[in-house]
């Protein structure tokens, strides 16, 4: 086992035991790639904490928090039946603007990639279906790039002489994914994706983690099919019932996530349904547990 997931289990076996139980048994989802792929994300990202003059041990008190900001947003969702935030305005004040929440947020959610199973089955997805649009992809344009781990990925996958464009509302994500990047190919634009148009096309876009954001995720999707080139592709990834400090969409069923893509003007090339705990589809969508749904997306013709 790569030794610095080694130190943040051992460490969360003592800051959270019942947590710790759970990453226990998510590691048996993890095949025999995990390692290799750890080591070269560890590599980027303790560059990361040492730019931020921060340790391993931030970063896990980062994971703990955003673990503790889901557990009291499945409490009221397990109530009410709703996410505890509806509108953009809100968690843009909440979240997106806010320094000090984004960037705990984001280095929780970036470690996530390595610790939840969904997490990691969805990044594989990604990396392991990419390498086919590799000839098609000229221009590349990640919207809501977080943490920049799959730009990242995508950084090292496609070819060199690709273009890369990044929008994100956050200042603070903009900036944790240029550290982590550091690379002088990507153009990064801090806009609101429906404000955004320069009047080109892309051959491949990634919508990680944001349809669930929006208050509108039809209008998201069909303002990406306006910027998606002819024969491009979309890659997106959204939950369902999954309470968090940010999301204000819900979906219940993954059916919900199929509809909006076809009324949007796509179709479905490849999809994947990841489930956050170790139950049937059934069971998960019965007691309302998250499912992580992906999918590669190409437009119907016309
Ligand atoms: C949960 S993070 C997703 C990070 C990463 N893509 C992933 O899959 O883990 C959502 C990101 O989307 C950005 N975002 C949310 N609404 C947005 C909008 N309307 N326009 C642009 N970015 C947005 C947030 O600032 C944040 O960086």
């Amino acid at each position: 086992m790569n030794e610095h997931i080694n130190y943040i289990c051992k460490r969360i076996e003592v800051l959270s035991p019942i947590h710790s139980k759970k990453l226990k048994k998510n590691r048996t989802f993890f095949d025999e790639r995990y390692d290799e792929l750890a080591d070269v994300f560890f590599k980027k990202y303790l560059r990361v904490l040492q730019l931020e003059n921060k340790t391993l041990d931030y970063a896990i008190a980062c994971y703990l928090q955003m673990l503790a900001d889901v557990t009291n947003e499945t409490v009221e969702f397990l109530r009410t039946g709703k996410y505890t935030s509806t509108t953009f305005e809100e968690v843009n004040k909440r979240v997106y603007a806010s320094p000090g929440v984004m960037e705990y947020y984001m280095h929780g959610l970036l470690l996530s990639q390595f610790l939840f199973k969904h997490h990691y089955q969805t990044l594989t997805f990604f990396t392991d279906t990419l390498p086919q649009y590799v000839n098609t992809t000229k221009s590349y344009l990640e919207v809501g790039v977080g943490h920049g781990l799959y730009l990242s990925s995508a950084l090292d996958i496609l070819d060199s002489k690709t273009t890369f464009t990044v929008v994100d509302i956050s200042e603070t994500s903009i900036q944790f994914a240029k550290n982590l990047i550091n690379d002088t190919r990507v153009e990064y634009n801090l806009r609101d994706i429906f404000d955004f148009d320069k009047g080109e096309k892309y051959d491949f876009i990634t919508l990680g983690e944001v349809l669930e954001h929006v208050e509108d995720p039809l209008g998201l999707l069909l303002k990406l099919n306006d910027l998606l080139s002819d024969d491009g592709v979309l890659f997106f990834t959204t939950p369902t019932n999954a309470p968090a400090i940010d999301h204000i969409y819900l979906f219940n069923n993954v059916d919900e996530i199929r509809d909006i893509v076809r009324s949007a003007g796509f179709q479905i090339a490849s999809e994947r349904s990841f489930l956050s705990e170790d139950v049937s589809a059934e069971r998960a969508e019965k007691y309302k547990i998250a499912v992580l749904y992906d999918a590669f997306l190409k437009k119907i013709s016309r």
